[in-house]
């Protein structure tokens, strides 16, 4: 098909994500949802991602959000089934193995927002603008909003965001702990790339193992959690980048890792 409201481009083991509508900021219409799941398709089955980047196609949004005017037409049953795709193509992307980096180019909100607290890791600048509209227009959060924001920074600050459905800038956004990073309009896809680059300095395994970790453990209670963690130390010990690591450590060199 000729316009994918989803693009994947794969350059230097980094795979570009962009949603691309830019005449609607981005707004996750059932076609996006149904077009992000072939691109995860694609992701899941590369060997050569090592590293995902999301971001927004155009000068102003990420993803302005689930699009409200698909939704003004819908009934309860056919919402329910649009928050059930979306909330299964948004826990397949943060189950992803790769490690995930959202750039906030411009509006994040309400599905935007919960698209990007999906991903491992986010990168703003001063005008990312971050909230949740959805009381304003008589719903909630409905693609997991309440449960990852409050995971993130909280419960009760994700309540004044819900609540309130005010609007909050990249500084602020930052201070709340909804970015990781702030940084200039220049750097949003640089400082993304330098990440990556970090990143993948590593063990692969080992740092696939960690995300998982952490994923899963966090839904564990800490006991089973910590019996997770030990299990995939335990496995990471029958690698060759495990070997690898340690014997440059030794020798005084750089490792040289390769997957296995
Ligand atoms: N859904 C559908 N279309 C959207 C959209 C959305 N979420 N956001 C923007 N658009 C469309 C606009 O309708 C407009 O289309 P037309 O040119 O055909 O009128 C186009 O994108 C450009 O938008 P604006 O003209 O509004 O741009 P702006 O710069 O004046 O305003 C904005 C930008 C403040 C982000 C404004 O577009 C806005 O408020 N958008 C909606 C944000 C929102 O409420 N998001 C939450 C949705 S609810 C949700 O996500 C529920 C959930 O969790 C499941």
């Amino acid at each position: 098909k000729m316009s994918k409201t989803v693009l994947l481009e794969v350059k230097n083991s980094i795979g570009y994500i962009t949603i691309n509508r830019p005449e609607a900021l981005n707004a996750l219409s059932s076609q996006v949802l149904t077009d992000f799941n072939d691109v995860l398709d694609q992701v899941e089955q590369s060997e050569e991602i090592r590293v995902v980047i999301v971001t927004g196609a155009g000068e102003k949004a990420f993803v302005a959000g689930a699009d409200i005017k698909e939704m003004d037409l819908m009934s309860p049953i056919q919402a329910f089934e649009y928050m059930t795709f979306a909330n299964n193509t948004f826990t397949r992307l943060s189950d992803l193995r790769q490690p995930t980096i959202a750039v906030l180019n411009g509006y994040a909100l309400g599905g935007g927002m919960e698209l990007a607290l999906s991903t491992d890791i986010r990168i703003g600048f001063e005008k990312t603008v971050v909230g949740f509209p959805e009381v304003g227009l008589g719903i909630i959060p409905g693609f997991a909003g309440t449960q990852r924001m409050s995971r993130l920074i909280g419960t009760s600050r994700t309540k004044e965001l819900i609540f309130t459905a005010r609007t909050v800038k990249g500084q602020e956004a930052y201070e709340l702990g909804i970015l990781n990073k702030l940084v200039s309009a220049e750097e949003l896809l640089t400082s993304a790339e330098e990440l990556a680059a970090a990143i993948m300095k590593n063990a692969p395994l080992a740092v696939e193992k960690a995300k998982h970790v952490i994923q899963v453990g966090s839904e564990l209670p800490l006991k089973n959690a910590i019996r997770l963690e030990t299990e995939a130390e335990a496995l990471l010990f029958s690698t060759e980048d495990k070997v690898e690591g340690m014997r440059a450590f030794v020798e005084k060199r750089k490792p040289v890792f390769n997957r296995k």
